[in-house]
């Protein structure tokens, strides 16, 4: 069973960074897929962007925020606890190759799975600038590792605590207007992918978004994440995550994205209530 060799708290109070033994799949697993976890016999199914791969030691790194049941069940898992199931590797990797100016935008804990991407275009020789942003200055995530990386990195902050004050858009605008970009690539909440798009669409460059909805089988099978691309149904899970974001039916995508909340909700509740001593201890 996949093992959580290494497991680290990287924003308080509940992004949680682990690394997990997966031989077979890091030696398969390209940047821009994911995976699908399943913690126990009785466990739901959730996907998870893969925040890096390392074929060298057999590992893959997740980068996870306890919000739901499911993953604040798994901030409750320690070093040297299995999972029971690890599906994947998922999704078509994101489409790398030499465009020459890349510019990429992550928002909050979606900055993680840029980074393997971030350093794959650098390796086929682009030009990688990357914009972060976080509400505040304490919820920046990959500073460091993307600033190895990338050859330029912009942060910014809703509330101007780091970097430049506003969201990542403002940041991205005034990259555009003073050196351009021949691509973009967005990951972050859907609506910050929304206008990431909203902001390239004048520009005329090419946006690529990591769509995040709603999975189950993660292979095409349910239709559960299906997202509208220029007025065709398409499967996040296998014939994304990554797409155009100019063609993204973006309300359609944020409306389904809603579906589950309140049994969520009260599934949450309900695993709260058995566990609250577990969750205490943990943070
Ligand atoms: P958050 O809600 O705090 O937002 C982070 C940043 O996104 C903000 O600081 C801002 O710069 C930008 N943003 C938000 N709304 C915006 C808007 N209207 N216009 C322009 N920019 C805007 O992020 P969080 O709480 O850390 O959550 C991270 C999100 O990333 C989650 O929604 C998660 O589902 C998503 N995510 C997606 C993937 C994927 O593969 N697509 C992977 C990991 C995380
Ligand atoms: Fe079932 Fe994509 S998750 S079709």
């Amino acid at each position: 069973m996949p093992k959580i060799l290494e497991k680290r708290l990287i924003r308080s109070p509940d992004v949680f960074y682990y690394k997990i033994n997966a031989p077979l799949l890091s030696r398969k697993a390209k940047p821009g897929q994911f995976v699908i976890i399943r913690l126990h016999e009785k466990g739901e199914r959730i996907p998870l962007s893969l925040a890096d791969i390392n074929p060298e030691d057999g590992t893959i790194s997740l980068i996870v925020m306890a919000v739901g049941k499911t993953t604040t069940e798994m901030s409750t898992y320690r070093e040297g606890d299995d999972i029971l199931d690890l599906c994947g590797p998922l999704g078509q990797p994101t489409p790398v190759k030499k465009y020459g100016r890349v510019v990429l935008v992550g928002g909050g804990f979606g900055v993680a799975p840029l980074y393997p991407i971030a350093r794959d275009f650098k390796a086929v020789m682009n030009e990688v600038v990357m914009v972060m942003g976080a509400r505040s200055g304490d919820l920046l995530i990959y500073e460091k590792e993307m600033s190895e990386v990338c050859d330029k990195v912009l942060i910014t902050t809703d509330d101007g605590s780091r970097g430049i004050k506003g969201v990542v858009t403002v940041a991205l605008k005034e990259e555009l207007e003073t050196s351009g970009a021949d691509l973009v690539m967005a990951v972050g909440p859907a609506i910050m992918m929304k206008f990431v798009s909203e902001t390239t669409r004048p520009f005329g460059i090419k946006t690529l978004v990591s769509l995040n909805s709603i999975m189950v089988d993660g292979t095409g099978m349910c239709g559960g994440c299906r997202v509208s691309i220029n007025g065709n149904t398409k499967f996040a899970c296998a014939d994304g995550p990554d797409f155009d974001g100019h063609q993204v039916d973006w309300d359609l995508l944020m409306t389904r994205q809603k579906t589950y909340i309140r049994e969520e909700r009260e599934s949450f509740e309900a695993w709260k209530k058995r566990h609250s001593h577990m969750i205490v201890e943990e943070k």
